[in-house]
């Protein structure tokens, strides 16, 4: 059941108790934030109201995209949250730079800086590493005639012009975005700016352990998406085999014992495994218990390691779209060979 704003601001969390990320420029990230992907169902109205919501209760982290089709929505909630006394500083907002602009980053980057209503970002991500224009809301069918597979090369091209940006002022750090272990190790061999943060899909049945370990012992944070299993997700990201954590009788358990919905069980352990889980909601009462159930009642160390057996590595955002050429299937998307699938 939703429920409104005003029924719940008055429980809403000090942001100094919401356990923040050292990345390694020094800075610090809140280790919990506020998706704005609408899944196709939530208007770009109700996702600035959330941006709203959010902050008055707590929130000081923001996961945007310029495809998401709604910062320009929410660059006046940015607004109205820092007339309302909350200083820019405090805030890590998060844009990323969509596939059919890799070629043209500063003015992807300026149009999201305009629509969000900001002078710099905290962090900008290359969304996915392929080039690969297709419309938003399309079929897992759907193919585009110019797609492309990882190119390094091309891909060092755009990071450069990431690089760009930190070195103008007008972003504070730069990551990747559904990168492979090999892929990494190549960007990170030619980087002169490394990635601060690499963001990924993380929950309990798609764990990741082996990207997740790499990419901490690299320096890199680990934000982590679709935390909850991303339940309402669109029907062109779901597949017969697709598993649900929330529905996880391990996780069911340890909700009961915690009396919480099992959602924030999946919350609290990817905050205490060191990931840094950014769901998405527009009702006030879960974006607040979300936020909530990271700073209090803790899982155990037997909870977490009971958690850490039920991983059933079911990936739910797939990115068939991205597919370059016939016969192909998801997988190589993901470089599941351990080398970058060649074109
Ligand atoms: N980098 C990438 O390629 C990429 C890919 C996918 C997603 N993302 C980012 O990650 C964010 C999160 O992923 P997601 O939105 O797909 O999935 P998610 O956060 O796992 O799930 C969101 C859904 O869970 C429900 N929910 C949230 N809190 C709840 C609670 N306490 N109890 C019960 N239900 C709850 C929400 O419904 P209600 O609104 O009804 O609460 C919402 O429909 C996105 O919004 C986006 O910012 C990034």
């Amino acid at each position: 059941m939703s429920t409104s704003l005003p029924d719940v601001i008055s429980e809403g969390v000090d942001p100094a108790r919401v356990p923040v990320r050292r990345l390694a420029s020094g800075a610090t990230m809140p280790a919990i934030g506020l998706g704005t992907f609408g899944s196709d169902r939530n208007p770009p109205e109700a996702i600035a109201n959330a941006v709203r919501g959010a902050a008055a209760v707590g929130y000081r982290h923001f996961d945007c995209a310029s495809v998401y089709g709604n910062e320009d929505a929410i660059g006046p909630a940015f607004e109205d949250i820092i007339a309302g006394g909350v200083p820019r500083e405090e805030l890590w907002i998060t844009s990323k730079v969509w596939n059919d602009r890799h070629h043209e980053i500063a003015a992807s980057c300026e149009q999201s800086l305009a629509d969000l209503r900001l002078d710099y970002l905290d962090l900008f991500l290359v969304h996915w590493p392929f080039p690969n224009y297709h419309p938003p809301g399309c079929d897992v069918d759907a193919r585009s005639p110019d797609a492309k597979p990882y190119i390094h090369e091309a891909f060092m091209r755009t990071w450069r012009q990431m690089e760009a940006l930190v070195d103008r002022g007008i972003v504070r750090h730069i990551g990747t975005s559904n990168v492979t272990i090999p892929k990494l190790k190549l960007i990170l061999h030619d980087a002169r700016t490394r990635p601060a943060v690499n963001e990924m899909e993380l929950h309990p049945h798609f764990q990741q352990p082996a990207l997740f370990d790499y990419v901490r012992a690299q320096g890199i944070a680990p934000v982590g998406y679709c935390p909850i299993g991303s339940p309402h997700r669109p029907e062109r990201d779901r597949t017969p085999d697709d598993t649900s954590p929330i529905q996880d009788p391990v996780i069911l358990d340890i909700a009961a014992r915690h009396g919480v919905h099992p959602a924030l069980v999946c919350l609290k352990w990817a905050v205490q495994r060191g990931q840094t889980p950014i769901p998405f909601s527009t009702n006030p009462r879960n974006f607040l218990a979300n936020l909530r159930a990271v700073t209090e009642d803790p899982l155990s160390a037997d909870e977490m390691t009971e958690i850490a057996g039920i991983d059933r590595n079911c990936r739910l955002i797939k990115g068939q779209v991205f597919l370059w050429k016939e016969g192909q299937t998801w997988e190589d998307l993901w470089d599941v060979t351990g080398e970058v699938t060649p074109p």
